[in-house]
């Protein structure tokens, strides 16, 4: 590849002539390079190292610009950052230690190009290329990262265990660019996650959380979490999944292995959706089963009520995680608790109360609860999969049948409060709830469309009948 060729950009041009007034080399390096070898898209952000003050470097690529954009300098980790058109650039001073990468440790002395490659993370995030007009775009592999990025495979620099104790998220990393790229980890590296797995303790929920999110936004994140479940290191992130591995059998009953149950649920819902949230609700959507498990002998296994304790364990793991509590949680929550609806739906015959129930409790997110449901079809049963397959159809075309008559979709009773009270002279009491919930009932079970006229002849006949008088006056 012509290294020099593909930095035919504005920017490394400026770089290097900033670099050359200050008499300061510098090199781009990380995922860039990386990315770049393995013609994989352009991300929008670029790593620079600096033999001596990234502050200073980014300052004077500021200056050199036409629009002299503003540089946002982070002094306790002796890191600038500039925007150029859309593309964000980070400069960094080149160190003898990682610190830069985990803020636990800001004593650093300042190194040189190979001090600052030994402390990355990986031989393919290692990889520099030259901003020096001398020699611009060379590069440098001391670890020949190059090799590995052709074998597909994921090496730290040194060994492992220093690589990872400098920053044990890197263990995660590691797992997500072998998911990502579709390496294998080298077994030295592996050997050392599984080692040190305990140590992902100190790491921020945030951080882990990143690296999941990426994880969970690969093709098929089952890698990911094998990975993550063969090192140890998910039964210290997510014990509620791995609490899902198990098989027991009693008086030759036996229910499915959900752990891996969950792994396929999540693979199959990539193609459907890139939401990253839709995602975790696939990975968290069995979770109450563990706690939930019984046997009898009548049913054999049950997991009564996992969906409402699941929902509850999202919510605890959103905590634990750091995870945003808003929004995003109560949908994950929603599509947990909500996960079984459609299917014991799609397993009998599919009714039209009783799609307008679903539609009712899922509102907005109705869509999004079929496409989870639709990917937790994981029966080897050929029959029974077409079966479903078949009656989900149905139920997809109920819903559009359903909300054209009834707009339950975001459901808002025909007839206010405010009126039954007037029209019965009636002060706010338990009655009036009571109307608004049969009205509200009728229309879902079909018995009155959702329409004025209909609810209120309905009501008045309801009303009647627990005594209620119109008012004369
Ligand atoms: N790095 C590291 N250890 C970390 C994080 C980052 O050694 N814990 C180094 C690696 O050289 C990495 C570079 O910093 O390539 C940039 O980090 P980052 O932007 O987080 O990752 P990228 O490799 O650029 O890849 P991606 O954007 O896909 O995360």
């Amino acid at each position: 590849m012509n290294y020099k060729q593909a930095l035919h950009n504005k920017i490394f041009e400026v770089i290097s002539q900033a670099s050359q007034e200050l008499n300061m080399k510098s090199y781009v390096i990380g995922g860039f390079v990386r990315d770049l070898i393995l013609n994989r898209d352009f991300k929008k952000d670029i790593d620079v190292v600096a033999v001596g003050s990234g502050i200073e470097l980014a300052l004077k690529v500021s200056q050199l610009l036409p629009k002299k954009p503003k540089v946002q300098v982070f002094k306790t980790y002796g890191t600038a950052m500039l925007r150029f058109e859309d593309t964000e650039i980070e400069f960094v001073g080149a160190r003898k230690e990682s610190y830069h990468f985990e803020s636990r440790n800001p004593v650093v002395e300042n190194g040189t190009l190979e001090d600052d490659q030994n402390r990355r993370d990986f031989s393919i995030n290692a990889l520099a290329l030259s901003l020096n007009k001398e020699n611009f775009g060379e590069l440098s592999d001391p670890f020949n990262g190059l090799e590995d990025l052709k074998n597909k495979i994921i090496r730290t620099p040194l060994d492992p265990d220093i690589t990872f104790s400098d920053d044990p998220l890197r263990m995660l990393r590691g797992i997500r660019f072998a998911n990502q790229l579709g390496f294998e980890i080298e077994g030295n590296s592996l050997n050392s996650i599984i080692k040190n797995a305990e140590r992902i303790k100190i790491i921020s929920g945030e951080r882990i959380v990143d690296e999941l999110n990426k994880i969970l936004s690969t093709d098929k994140p089952s890698i990911g979490f094998l990975l993550l479940f063969k090192t140890g290191l998910l039964d210290i992130i997510l014990p509620e999944l791995t609490a899902l591995n198990q098989v027991e059998e009693i008086e030759g009953h036996t229910h499915k292995n959900n752990f891996y149950h969950t792994l396929e649920v999540v693979d199959n819902i990539c193609p459907n959706t890139d939401d990253v949230w839709l995602r975790w609700s696939a990975l968290l959507h069995d979770i109450g089963k563990a706690p939930t498990k019984r046997f009898n002998k009548k049913q054999g296994w049950t997991f009564h009520g996992h969906e409402f304790l699941g929902g509850k364990m999202a919510k605890k793991i959103f905590e634990r995680l750091h995870m945003p509590l808003n929004h995003k949680m109560k949908f994950v929550q929603k599509m947990v608790m909500m996960s079984s609806r459609p299917i014991v739906l799609s397993q009998d015959t599919v009714t039209d109360s009783a799609v307008r129930r679903l539609v009712f409790d899922a509102g907005e997110d109705v869509e999004n609860l079929m496409t989870l449901c639709e990917a937790d079809i994981t029966t080897k049963n050929p029959n029974k999969f077409k079966k479903y397959h078949n009656n989900f159809e149905i139920v997809r075309k109920k819903i559009v049948e359903v909300e054209e008559r009834d707009q339950v979709r975001n459901f808002q009773p025909p007839i206010l409060g405010e009126e039954i009270m007037e029209l019965f002279n009636l002060k706010p009491s338990k009655e009036i709830g009571m109307l608004k919930e049969a009205i509200k009932e009728a229309i879902l079970e079909g018995e009155i469309p959702n329409e004025y006229q209909a609810a209120y002849q309905f009501m008045l006949k309801k009303a009647a009948k627990i005594g209620l008088k119109i008012n004369a006056c």
